[in-house]
């Protein structure tokens, strides 16, 4: 991979995608659903590389949905098999990069030996500081959701935290995400339009952007239109537009 980062007005600070349409890709050729698994990858190398060159500082990937569980045993050990390739053969360079790897979702569900690579990956690139590179893996929004609110509870009953305490800013600290900021372009690539349990506390204020491209075919020029389009858009997180011109005004 050769990065190089141009800092970029106005491009998002965080990413998230949801790859979908790898079995299309596949199916379309009359391939095994695998070998649309494994383009797949070629493009979360790709959309790596494209982040860490346009100053993008967080890129968050639904790899694998709690519901992902349900797909044929073949699949979901075929997938296994290639995130952990994936680790094999891009890590030293995710390093080298100094891109920190992270994840979302029940590592705990996943095969040991897949856990305990991805620990060891995690724990190497720890202290990189360039980029988060945040792969979803047995991930659910709403699993999330439940989570954060069992520790809430428990916080409370061990007098951590008063009840009067909780609110969204401290709430937030319990979710998955507690260490990253709130995506601000999610992508959809494939063609649907849905956010199949993502990110769906994170997502409140997100831009959303749904490409018809399926996910193996996603290149940066794909990815460049889905942040021109971001960049075209006014968020004004429930203000009105003269606030934020105001606002731009004073920054
Ligand atoms: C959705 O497409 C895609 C997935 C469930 C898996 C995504 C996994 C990868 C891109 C490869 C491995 C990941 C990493 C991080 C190395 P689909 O199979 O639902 O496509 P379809 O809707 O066309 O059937």
């Amino acid at each position: 991979m050769s990065f190089q980062t141009d800092s970029q007005s106005n491009f998002p600070r965080h990413v998230a995608i949801v790859m979908d349409g790898n079995g299309r890709w596949a199916k379309r050729r009359l391939l095994p659903r695998l070998e649309g698994h494994r383009q797949g990858a070629k493009s979360v190398r790709r959309a790596v590389e494209f982040c860490r060159r346009n100053g993008i500082e967080y890129l968050t990937l639904y790899a694998f949905s709690t519901e992902n569980w349900k797909r044929p045993q073949g699949e979901v050990s075929g997938l296994m098999k290639l995130l952990m390739q994936f680790i094999d053969s891009e890590l030293e360079e995710i390093h080298a990069n100094d891109i920190r790897l992270m994840t979302i979702g029940d590592l705990k569900r996943l095969p040991p030996h897949v856990v305990e690579k991805i620990q060891a990956a995690i724990e190497k690139t720890s202290q990189n500081k360039s980029m988060v590179l945040n792969i979803a893996l047995s991930y659910g929004g709403r699993q999330d959701i439940v989570n954060a609110v069992l520790q809430v509870h428990e916080a409370i009953q061990a007098g951590k935290i008063e009840q009067s305490e909780v609110t969204e800013e401290t709430f937030e600290q319990y979710l998955d995400t507690a260490s990253i900021p709130d995506p601000d372009l999610l992508i959809r690539t494939g063609g649907e339009q849905r956010l199949s349990n993502f990110l769906l506390w994170q997502s409140a204020y997100a831009e959303l952007y749904f490409s018809t491209v399926l996910w193996p075919d996603f290149d940066d020029a794909e990815f460049m239109k889905a942040i021109e389009e971001y960049r075209s858009r006014q968020r004004r997180f429930g203000m009105i537009s003269e606030q934020i011109e105001a606002e731009g005004r004073r920054s």
